[in-house]
């Protein structure tokens, strides 16, 4: 780690949050100062932020491609989670979940509650790669099988699953799909109506919104009920006074991701950064990637790298003990940057010191706003 005070740190661990974006921060600071008002209120302020919260719903099914009734607002993705998977069973008869070898503690806790409940809750295997297994699928989608939960984009390992085509089997069978879509949702463009699932989870401090807020896609006519009670907020399917604010901010940043989206033929643009930081990093040896490669046309999350990094020796360096923030110094900040190799050579000087780097998004890299590139060694297994 470099001594200097006066540089500012590289982050480079958005996937576990990312640093708002200033525009998301005024759209807040708007909502706290002119429509503060309890939204459920009859009166002229009520109905300010009534109209607030409305017009972030509004705005966030139509880049979402949903419709507005479809969108819940929750307090994050592991709160959607479990309002997806809790929220369906409790409609149905016990039955049979699927989930994933690779999912994220939120699903893995409430399939355990599920569990608790009678359901039977089977892990689908899957390959080196972290996909799904499509042989080991489809049997399993037999009856008893209801529900099935799977992570779009992992955290640790960037692998993007292939949903349009487990939603397919998934259709063809009668069983219902929820998608944690937390680290996909502002990275490629998503239009929920045009994919075969039926309930999908996203929150916002992934994608440089603020953090306490996410939302719950729920295609109409699939049954759901609440796990929280209360005013009869959310279509009465989620109690509790709305963070109005906290809405706005998530609208506000889903749009500033689906811009740059835009901008760019629908690809994001840390893409070509991470391909070109990930070259000069394993130039230098000792470091492998784990999940999909790029180099051999894999599909992996466009803003992650995961690496295990040896020792001398080459054995594999345990993790999150290890772990520690790389902080860059220099002339300019934002010309190291844009110079990979250079960021490069910095991580391997600190990783021979005996160090795993994890490090995961980037507070600025030239142009793109801040969020980029994920590095995450991955031996010690820990979560984004
Ligand atoms: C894939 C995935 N799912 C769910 C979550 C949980 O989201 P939140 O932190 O908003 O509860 C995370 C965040 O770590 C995640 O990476």
């Amino acid at each position: 780690m470099n001594g200097s005070t006066d540089m500012p740190a590289l982050y480079l661990d958005a996937c576990a949050t990312s640093p708002p974006a200033a525009e998301v921060l005024e759209a807040m600071a708007e909502v706290h100062r002119n429509a503060w008002a309890n939204p459920s209120s009859l009166h002229g302020f009520g109905v300010a932020a009534a109209e607030v919260l409305e017009r972030s719903r509004c705005s966030l099914a139509d880049l979402l491609g949903c419709d507005s009734e479809e969108l819940l607002f929750s307090s994050g993705g592991s709160e959607s989670i479990h309002l997806a998977l809790l929220g369906v069973a409790a409609a149905l008869p016990p039955g049979r979940l699927l989930i994933s070898a690779v999912e994220h503690p939120a699903t893995l806790a409430a399939a355990e509650q599920l569990r608790r409940q009678g359901w039977q809750v089977v892990n689908v295997p899957v390959n080196h790669l972290g996909q799904v297994d499509r042989a080991a699928l489809e049997p399993l989608l037999a009856a008893p099988t209801r529900l099935m939960s799977l992570i779009w984009g992992q955290s640790e390992v960037g692998t993007l699953q292939d949903i349009e085509l487990i939603g397919g089997l998934c259709r063809a069978a009668g069983v219902l799909l929820h998608v944690d879509a937390v680290q996909v949702v502002g990275h490629r463009p998503l239009q929920f109506h045009t994919l075969p699932v039926d309930l999908l989870s996203l929150t916002a401090h992934k994608l440089q919104g603020p953090r306490g807020i996410g939302a719950l896609l729920v295609r109409q006519g699939v049954p759901l009920l609440p796990l929280i009670g209360g005013g009869g907020q959310e279509r009465g399917r989620r109690g509790g006074t709305e963070p109005v604010a906290l809405a706005a901010g998530l609208a506000r940043a889903v749009a500033l991701a689906h811009g740059r989206l835009q901008a760019h033929g629908g690809l994001d643009p840390l893409e070509e950064l991470r391909d070109s930081l990930l070259e000069s990093l394993l130039a230098l040896g000792g470091l492998e990637l784990t999940g999909p490669d790029p180099r051999r046309g894999e599909v992996r999350l466009p803003h992650h790298i995961s690496l295990l990094v040896s020792d001398q020796r080459g054995r594999p360096l345990d993790g999150r003990a290890l772990v520690r923030a790389v902080r860059v110094s220099g002339k300019d900040a934002i010309q190291f940057s844009q110079d990979t190799e250079q960021l490069a050579q910095l991580i391997a000087q600190q990783a021979q010191d005996g160090d795993v780097v994890m490090c995961m998004g980037a507070g600025s890299i030239g142009t793109v706003p801040a969020r980029v590139l994920a590095l995450q060694a991955t031996a010690s297994g820990g979560q984004a």
